[in-house]
């Protein structure tokens, strides 16, 4: 089966960090480059870290740094749950970083979009660096298949109680994707809670021999360790599934909907607002993706990862 051309945003971050090691495990994709971006922590640590996890992995695929900053210049981080640098502290040694490219994430994605027929873009941190590429350069609108994102929610949020963190960190960045016109998959925290990472996925990783499997079971333990509830402990692979909706379709179910973005509501920025009225003559812009199979997901993240 003919590879899809792949742009993958990220911003590591514990969870992207696994789903780095899913997309690079992944026969599907023809990933042309991986991108940082601010938002769990500082781009200076997500640069690090996405360099640092792809040398583990022995990845031979272009690294570019992206912007450190949302479209107004606001900085929200989440380093409360990732840590000051990401991955709660596991540092990479700088003999340990594969090569960063020198040119801007934003221009290496204009490039890839110019020399492929259709990319595909998945995003897993705030939008920025896509909503700038698309501000940037709008003929190339045509040359992304779609964009599928982690971020958003239908009803509660995480970081705020409406707003998802990567719509939160960037909501205008969001809005100006989701207005683009380009299908947009979202996966959101109301398909992505439904997903576990427990004790007993985590004893599987620490018997892993592969390094990739040694660094995220050593940021796992770190995070168990913090939380103290060892026997019970579960945290969510969000990121993971905005690549398994492309790798595993079947298990996800998803419908048409309008989305809009809120960026000004002094408690609801950066909630990404449904309309569900059945009535409703607004264009659907959004495949929100709402339910998966669980057991056919922990069964592929684990054969695909181990
Ligand atoms: O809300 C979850 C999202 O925010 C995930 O992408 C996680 O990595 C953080 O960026
Ligand atoms: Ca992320």
């Amino acid at each position: 089966m003919k590879k899809v051309p792949t742009i993958f945003d990220t911003d590591p971050g514990i969870d992207d960090a696994f789903a780095l090691s899913f997309l690079n495990k992944s026969e599907i994709f023809d990933v042309k480059m991986l991108s940082s971006v601010a938002g769990n922590v500082k781009l200076k640590h997500t640069t690090r870290n996405l360099r640092g996890l792809v040398f583990a992995m022995d990845w031979q695929v272009p690294i570019f740094k992206g912007l450190d900053k949302s479209i107004l210049g606001k900085q929200i981080l989440a380093e409360g749950f990732h840590g000051e640098n990401g991955l709660l502290g596991y540092e990479f040694k700088d003999d340990e970083l594969a090569k960063l490219e020198n040119q801007s994430a934003i221009k290496a994605m204009a490039e890839v979009l110019e020399e492929n027929d259709k990319t595909l873009i998945i995003a897993v941190g705030p939008l920025t660096n896509i909503a700038s590429l698309i501000l940037a350069r709008p003929d190339l609108k045509e040359k992304i298949k779609e964009i599928t994102i982690m971020g958003g929610a239908i009803g509660m949020g995480n970081v705020t109680a409406t707003a998802e963190f990567n719509i939160f960190a960037d909501p205008e960045a969001a809005a100006i994707v989701f207005d683009s016109g380009i299908k947009i998959n979202m996966l959101g925290l109301n398909v992505t809670t439904k997903t576990s990472y427990d004790i007993d996925m985590h004893k599987d990783f620490k018997r892993s021999d592969k390094k990739i499997n040694e660094i995220l079971s050593s940021v796992m333990d770190i995070r168990i360790d913090q939380a103290g509830a060892e026997e019970n402990y579960t945290t969510f692979m969000h990121d993971t599934l905005a690549v398994m909706y492309h790798t595993n379709p079947e298990i996800f179910e998803s419908q048409m909907i309008h989305m809009d973005v809120e960026t000004r509501g002094e408690f609801t920025r950066g909630m990404t607002v449904a309309d569900l009225r059945t009535h409703s003559t607004a264009y659907k812009n959004i495949n929100f993706v709402s339910d998966i199979d669980i057991d056919s997901f922990k069964k592929i993240f684990m054969d695909v990862l181990l």
